[in-house]
């Protein structure tokens, strides 16, 4: 990715709704203390934070349009819930408009938001820092306790907000996205392993 591709990026996201961009600037923050605290990548983590959100105002009519435009699955899940699109139709706008070619970059933009199977320690790293924000404690009564263990282990981070996650869905009678279960069974097993 060459320097205007960046700068047409951060052109998107001063574009982006004040309460997006200050979101943002919190996942970059949180993102950088993870990857260092985990030797990943710093550069690729901040390019990951900054632009994970660069499709989070979209409407969900939007999304939906843009994603089969892609070519990209499109399930009853997104029907129903639009705004699980936001991460790979943004990932997908970065790749085709905005020269975004880093493919650990984009896969961890992708899948912000839901997981998948198989996800990386930047994956878990954006999708950690993205629900670590203090603004969304109201909606995470959680994450102290995931924040407290990102510090240790991301695997066991990533299990206990998943769990928690989940049960509240549950509770709610709302849809549990597949993507979501692949990354807490990804996340025992890794556990199961290092035990
Ligand atoms: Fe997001
Ligand atoms: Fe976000």
């Amino acid at each position: 990715m060459d320097e205007t591709s960046r700068t047409r990026i951060l052109d998107a996201i001063k574009r982006l709704p004040k309460g997006v961009r200050s979101h943002i600037e919190t996942v970059r923050g949180k993102s950088a203390q993870l990857a260092s605290r985990f030797g990943l990548d710093e550069a690729k983590a901040d390019l990951a934070a900054l632009a994970h959100d660069v499709c989070r105002t979209v409407s969900g009519p939007d999304l939906l349009a843009m994603a089969r435009g892609f070519g990209m699955p499109v399930t009853g899940i997104d029907h129903a819930v639009p705004v699980f699109l936001h991460g790979p139709v943004g990932a997908e706008v970065l790749k085709r408009d905005y020269g975004l070619d880093d493919e650990e970059v984009l896969s961890a933009i992708r899948c912000h938001t839901m997981g998948k199977p198989g996800m990386s320690g930047l994956d878990k790293t954006l999708f950690l820092a993205d629900k670590l924000d203090p603004s969304k404690t109201g909606r995470y009564p959680f994450i102290r306790e995931v924040d407290r263990l990102a510090g240790d282990d991301l695997d066991q981070a990533m299990l206990c907000f998943i769990d928690h996650q989940v049960r509240s869905f549950i509770q709610e009678g709302s849809l549990v996205h597949p993507a979501m279960i692949a990354a807490r069974n990804d996340a025992v097993l890794s556990l199961k392993r290092e035990a």
